[in-house]
């Protein structure tokens, strides 16, 4: 009997499990992201590609490509509402609609797939 099959298949089982958690991290839920987003009025200020009184979602993903500290660094933009100048006054930025660290880590990781 081949046992070569089985085992392979086991293998393969066991590899899939492994990386099965954190593939389910890098990829972003794009429609919860999107929904946090609206529900936040983020896109009163941000869309993925024009300009309005935000940065695009494209223009901050371009910015901080290759930067390991992207999303810590985001983070603490969106939860510590640092002041940005809209319009040219400032005030206070924004944070999401949410006590929920992951949704807010789901919608930077879908900003910066942009
Ligand atoms: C009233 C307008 C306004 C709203 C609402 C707003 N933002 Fe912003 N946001 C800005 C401005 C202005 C900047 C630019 C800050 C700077 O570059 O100094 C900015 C910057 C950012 C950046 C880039 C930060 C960086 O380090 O480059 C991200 C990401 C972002 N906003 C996401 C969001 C999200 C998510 C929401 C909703 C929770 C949101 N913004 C709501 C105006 C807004």
């Amino acid at each position: 009997m081949d046992i070569s099959k089985p085992v392979a298949a086991l293998a393969a089982a066991i590899v899939a499990l492994a990386f099965a958690p954190s593939m389910a991290f890098a990829e972003a839920d794009a429609e919860a992201a999107k929904d946090l987003a609206k529900e936040s009025k983020c896109t009163t200020c941000h869309s993925v590609n024009k300009k309005k009184d935000g940065p695009p979602y494209k223009e901050t993903a371009e910015k901080y490509r290759g930067k390991a500290d992207a999303v810590d660094t985001l983070y603490k933009h969106l939860t510590s509402n640092p002041t940005v100048k809209v319009k040219g006054k400032e005030e206070q930025h924004k944070s999401p609609k949410t006590d929920d660290e992951a949704e807010i880590r789901n919608l930077i990781a879908w900003i910066l797939e942009q």
